[in-house]
């Protein structure tokens, strides 16, 4: 919904009062500046904002407010004459070719009219006017660099003049084409700089938050720090393992489009994802149009979007409006109201989850927010409660982080009544009475009991989840009364279901009956990878599933591993491998796989369909020396999943070297002898189905390949 002026006043640029003399109004100004670079700080450098962006916000137009009254006073490296952000230390710098800018934003109809107003004001009198309205995603800001169409250099926007090099990390992003899609008789751009933004979906979010708690980390506070976080990694081998994605919706070079809508195009045609809505506006009507439908479908997306841009559409238009200082006046950001409200907290109780950690959670009087009522909030671990104090009684104000998951986000403390009790964490589960204990150094508390019935029932839960045995119509409403009525324990007894027996619950007709029955019957084909992933072996998340099936193939082959064959793996390591040894080494754990495979469950490896048309079908392949994120043994044998011969020497029959760091005379013998060598980067891209590219724009063996690309020279 488009707010009015009335309730967004907090978040707007604070009025002055009257009667506040000009002294201290500018210290004021001062104390923001410096409040402001502490945010700035802790949100760009950290990634671990210690304010909501509506906060932020907030402070920079009262700041903004006092700047305009005494412009003189206004210092040049006062944060609003630049972006905020910053270099962080550990990346080498990126000049950019065109500042990277930032935008104005406004936060209700009637500024959203001012702007309009301004422009058509800019503009020569009877211009006619149009925008292209594009949904503001909630990531940070990424510069490409594409030279003869291909990828060379990738940097953030830094301070909006200098930006980090993230290019390593930038080629592990999937939806970032390595090399240009040049349609057939077009010529490729020799430079061409891409803008866009890197984002996380909320589902890829909560997976790493879950595996963060795992592993006793801490948590990331929404999608856009978790994506800045991931991409501002010295290692990119961490970078690969966090699914990004990228939206592209800018583009330079030397040949300008002459509208946003065919710059948006032109990055569609080159093989970028661009937003996914947008439109084209006339009028300021047109303009609240898009803002209010995109507000009713935005929840609905995978990914989080904070607002809506609207931008000049004619590219002449833009030049002549141009910038001040570092937002253009051509482009404006409509932000949405941040979804807050205001509730009491009426008791704080412990959730035991499926690995046994106890996750505290507000009981609250329940309160309309972002369309639904909420009664629960996550309040994360004992150091959240404590580090915001927040108090059974006491009012508090929520919000939804990731737009998911509701979350405390501060105390009233005005409002607390004398009788609001200090949250102290349980000594004993409460699901099973057994002690709790919180291990040096991580911000959980366990449950010491191997058999809470809490891991029982979310072991299952997860068991039938989607990106695990992906049992449909089988979720926690199901799993608790299939629990109640004793008709399982653990995921074996799934699949001893009977059909009588489903219909002795409540609500479960003979239609839902049968389709459950289905559904678990399908599940069995998932593949070793889904089962190892769902049988919940502490630390052993989605990716750690399908690593360990590949390398192993069978589940046999796994159960009788060592810890040092194990630990030998690469991303594996020491922790995972004693899990999954001590795992295997308990009969319990040891029956119910045996039960599974009885049941007919797949234990293997599901082999990929070979498809001949794929690039590396038939081919033959040599891999050699480190590759950045993959192990070797890996990597082979993804190439032999779809058809690939691999081989352990170089000869004038192989067609691909896949050559990693340090690849030593295997590397120059494919070079003497011409044969394609390629990265780590292309080999994925390839092995996802990209295509090969043509001979006569692809940098030649001779050159060093697309292996120089990597090093960031011009291929
Ligand atoms: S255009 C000169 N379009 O919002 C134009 N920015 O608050 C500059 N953003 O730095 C950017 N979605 O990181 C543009 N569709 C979109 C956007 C977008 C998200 C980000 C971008 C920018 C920030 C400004």
């Amino acid at each position: 919904m488009i707010m009015e002026e009335k309730d967004t006043i907090q978040y707007k640029a604070a009025e002055l009062k009257e009667g506040e003399s000009k002294e201290s109004l500018l210290r004021e100004a001062d104390g923001l500046r410096m409040q402001i670079r502490h945010h700035e700080y802790q949100y760009y450098v950290l990634d671990a904002p210690e304010i909501s962006d509506a906060e932020y916000d907030a402070l920079t137009n009262r700041l903004r407010a006092i700047e305009a009254l005494y412009p003189g006073e206004v210092p040049p490296d006062s944060p609003t004459r630049r972006p905020g952000g910053y270099v962080a230390p550990g990346f080498t710098q990126v000049k950019h070719m065109v500042p990277m800018l930032s935008l104005g934003n406004v936060y209700n109809a009637e500024e959203m009219g001012d702007f309009d107003q301004r422009v058509r004001s800019l503009l020569p009198p009877g211009t006619d006017v149009s925008y292209v309205l594009e949904p503001k995603i909630d990531g940070l800001a990424c510069s490409l660099i594409y030279e003869n169409g291909w990828l060379v250099r990738a940097a953030t926007r830094g301070d909006g003049e200098v930006g980090e090099n993230v290019t390593t990390n930038v080629r592990t992003i999937k939806s970032i084409p390595q090399r240009l899609k040049v349609p057939e008789g077009e010529e490729v751009p020799e430079l061409l700089d891409v803008r866009g933004e890197v984002y996380m979906s909320r589902a890829a979010f909560l997976r790493l938050n879950e595996e963060r708690t795992e592993a006793g980390e801490a948590e990331f506070a929404n999608p856009r720090n978790a994506a800045a976080g991931s991409l501002r990694q010295l290692d990119p081998a961490v970078t690969a393992r966090r699914s990004l994605s990228f939206f592209a919706y800018y583009l330079k070079g030397p040949e300008e489009p002459e509208t946003q809508e065919e710059c948006l195009r032109n990055l569609e045609k080159y093989g970028f994802t661009t937003p996914e809505h947008w439109c084209v506006a006339h009028t300021k009507e047109d303009i609240l149009k898009f803002i209010e439908e995109h507000d009713q479908r935005r929840r609905e997306l995978a990914y989080d979007t904070d607002g809506a841009v609207a931008k000049v559409n004619a590219v002449w238009q833009q030049k002549l409006l141009g910038a001040t200082g570092k937002d253009p006046r051509w482009a404006i950001a409509y932000k949405y109201p941040p979804e807050q409200a205001r509730t009491k907290l009426e008791d704080i109780v412990i959730q035991v989850g499926r690995t046994g950690v106890l996750t505290p959670a507000a009981v609250l009087t329940p309160v309309k927010l972002s369309g639904s009522t909420v009664s629960r909030a996550t309040l994360h671990n004992e150091d959240f409660i404590l580090e915001k104090d927040i108090r059974i009684g006491d009012t508090v104000i929520i919000n939804k982080a990731a737009e998911i998951i509701p979350e405390v986000l501060s105390v009233v403390k005005e409002l607390r009544p004398e009788t609001a009790v200090p949250f102290v964490m349980p000594k004993e589960c409460p699901e099973c009475g057994w002690a709790v204990a919180r291990k040096e150094g991580e911000a959980a508390y366990r449950c010491t009991n191997p058999h809470c019935p809490a891991l029982g029932r979310e072991g299952l839960i997860h068991f039938a989840s989607r990106d695990a045995m992906d049992i449909e119509g089988c979720g926690p409403a199901v799993i608790n009364q299939l629990l109640d009525a004793e008709l399982v324990k653990n995921p074996a007894d799934l699949y001893e279901l009977k059909e009588e027996q489903l219909l002795t619950l409540e609500r479960m007709g003979k239609k839902s009956a049968d389709n459950l029955l289905k559904a678990i019957e399908k599940s069995k084909q998932q593949g070793l990878d889904k089962l190892l992933f769902a049988l919940g072996i502490r630390h052993i998340g989605a990716k750690g599933g399908r690593l360990l099936a590949l390398h192993f193939k069978t589940m046999d082959a796994l159960m009788n591993a060592t810890t040092e064959e194990l630990a030998g793996i690469k991303d594996i390591g020491a922790v995972i491998a004693e899990s999954v040894v001590t795992w295997f080494a308990n009969p319990l754990n040891r029956e119910l796989v045996e039960r599974l495979q009885k049941a007919g469950l797949t234990m293997e490896m599901q082999a990929l369909t070979v498809n001949e048309s794929h690039p590396f079908f038939g081919k033959t392949m040599v891999f050699t020396g480190t590759l950045p994120t993959l192990d070797r043994a890996t990597a082979q044998t993804m190439a032999q999943d779809v058809g690939a011969k691999v081989s352990g020497s170089v000869s004038k029959k192989t067609d691909y070297v896949v050559a990693g760091e340090e690849a030593g005379s295997k590397l120059d013998k494919a070079q003497k002898l011409g044969v394609t060598v390629i990265d780590e980067a292309e080999f994925l891209r390839l092995l996802g189905g990209g295509e090969v590219a043509d001979e006569s724009t692809a940098p030649s063996a001779e050159e060093g390949n697309l292996f120089a690309g990597l090093a960031e020279e011009k291929p």
